[in-house]
């Protein structure tokens, strides 16, 4: 068994981390040229503006995934690098840098899978009000089309939204990313919804406009993992993640973003509380929300251990062991998140499934040899890639994985403090080197996974 022998092996990116080339051949502001332009947004004042210069870069890059053997990459149109001011007037070199992208990827048999939104919102966007604006969904549907209309004919894997949990719950909620707003719920459920119906609008125009296409959705969502095999625990562990917290959390919550979505209605749990503010008409639009998808792709990183409990919920969580180990950026290492995460996720949607993004930050750093030796990323990997080939053979009908990152970029909020690169880049000279795990990489995915 493992993994299917079609399986997809990828690596991943987003506009705003890696292109730079902010202000050049007509692009539009994104919110977060503006965020991190800011003071004390970003740690140490670290903004994209140049990032790792993929833009002018792309060709060479290219040649770097193929060295590694990727069968697929995962990058993300930046919105108003084609539409400067979100909607209306076209910037044809935006599209033609894309074009030339995907050109040079099919070249080298690269699969790509196009991210429509990574995060980057067109700034005059923002000014109209952005999500919580109705107006908002005709926006994002005149801006897939466009991507449809322009890319269609060469890439069949579209993917319409990155994880809207951290764009609303970072960006808008607790503020700690672009545009940096805390808004209250009764301007964030009306703003998810837009989301929402956005991503029925867009999956519906690529649908109409691109032959044989393939759509996907990239929603995230830390997995609830039982404390033990018991079934009370598992039972516990499904529960506590399919229910919408009472507090802010519903924002990061995977239930809420995934089941209007997926099974065409909101959870009975987030409804109990959040429908008072609901636009009107909401239940009208979960027929549009809810479109077939190809496949379900998901971000994982790490999960919470739960267990059933004697209380009116029915699940407790627990502490992270004392000691656990950690990644760079203090993320737990928890393997069986890519077992539980994709079992759970599939037993409810039974879609396809796809691991959009997973990865680790690590203090890496060249050495004297001038190569770049991360054998804990290379065991990270190992680990979480066992316990997603176990959800493989436990009958997960899983088609492909995307490492986070493909090189080391712009990490948000944490500049480029945090490196999760395969590929190191050196950002005063943007020299790239291939780390250690991505020739571990190459070998996994020459061996279809059975080296694992
Ligand atoms: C995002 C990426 C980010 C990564 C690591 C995900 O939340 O989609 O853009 O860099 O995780 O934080």
């Amino acid at each position: 068994m493992g993994f299917r022998k079609d399986f997809i092996w990828g690596a991943a990116t987003a506009s705003y981390q890696i292109e730079g080339a902010a202000f050049e051949d007509g692009k539009g502001l994104s919110v977060w040229d503006r965020f991190s332009h800011e003071p004390d947004k970003v740690f140490d004042g670290h903004n994209g503006d140049v990032a790792c210069d993929h833009y002018h870069r792309y060709e060479s890059d290219v040649q770097l995934m193929k060295e590694i053997g990727l069968k697929a990459y995962r990058f993300s149109i930046s919105w108003p690098r084609v539409l400067p001011e979100g909607k209306g007037a076209v910037n044809q070199k935006g599209l033609d840098f894309y074009n030339r992208l995907i050109d040079q990827l099919l070249k080298n048999d690269i699969r790509p899978f196009v991210t429509l939104f990574h995060w980057d919102y067109p700034s005059a966007l923002q000014a109209l009000g952005a999500w919580e604006n109705p107006d908002s969904v005709k926006w994002f549907e005149e801006y897939a089309a466009l991507c449809a209309r322009t890319f269609g004919d060469r890439v069949k894997d579209f993917i319409t939204f990155n994880e809207p949990q951290c764009f609303i719950g970072l960006g808008y909620t607790i503020g700690v990313h672009a545009p940096g707003l805390k808004l209250p719920d009764s301007s964030l459920v009306p703003m998810s919804h837009h989301v929402l119906k956005s991503h029925g609008v867009a999956t519906r125009a690529l649908r109409s406009l691109v032959p044989d296409v393939r759509v996907g959705y990239a929603p995230c969502g830390d997995p609830c993992m039982p404390a033990s095999l018991s079934p009370e625990d598992i039972e516990a562990a499904r529960k506590a993640y399919f229910t919408v917290p009472e507090n802010q959390g519903w924002a990061f919550n995977a239930a809420w973003w995934s089941d209007p979505a997926m099974l065409g209605c909101y959870p009975e749990s987030g409804l109990k509380r959040l429908e008072q503010f609901l636009p009107k008409g909401w239940q009208e639009d979960l027929k549009v929300i809810h479109q077939p998808l190809d496949f379900y792709g998901q971000n994982i990183y790490n999960g919470n251990y739960f267990r059933a409990a004697d209380n009116e919920q029915g699940f407790e969580k627990l502490p992270h062991p004392v000691g656990c180990p950690k990644t760079a950026i203090q993320w737990p290492i928890t393997p069986e998140a890519l077992y539980w995460g994709p079992y759970f996720l599939y037993e409810r949607y039974k879609t396809p499934f796809i691991m959009t993004e997973n990865g680790m930050s690590a203090h890496d750093a060249v050495s004297l040899d001038g190569k770049v030796h991360d054998p804990n990323r290379q065991d990270f990997l190992n680990r979480y890639l066992l316990a997603f080939k176990q959800a493989a053979e436990d009958g997960v009908d899983i088609r492909g994985y995307f490492h986070w990152s493909l090189m080391d970029n712009y990490e948000w909020a944490q500049g480029y403090r945090e490196r999760f690169g395969l590929i190191h880049v050196d950002y005063e000279t943007q020299k790239r080197i291939l780390k250690d795990s991505a020739y571990w990489y190459r070998g996994v995915i020459e061996s279809n996974g059975e080296c694992l």
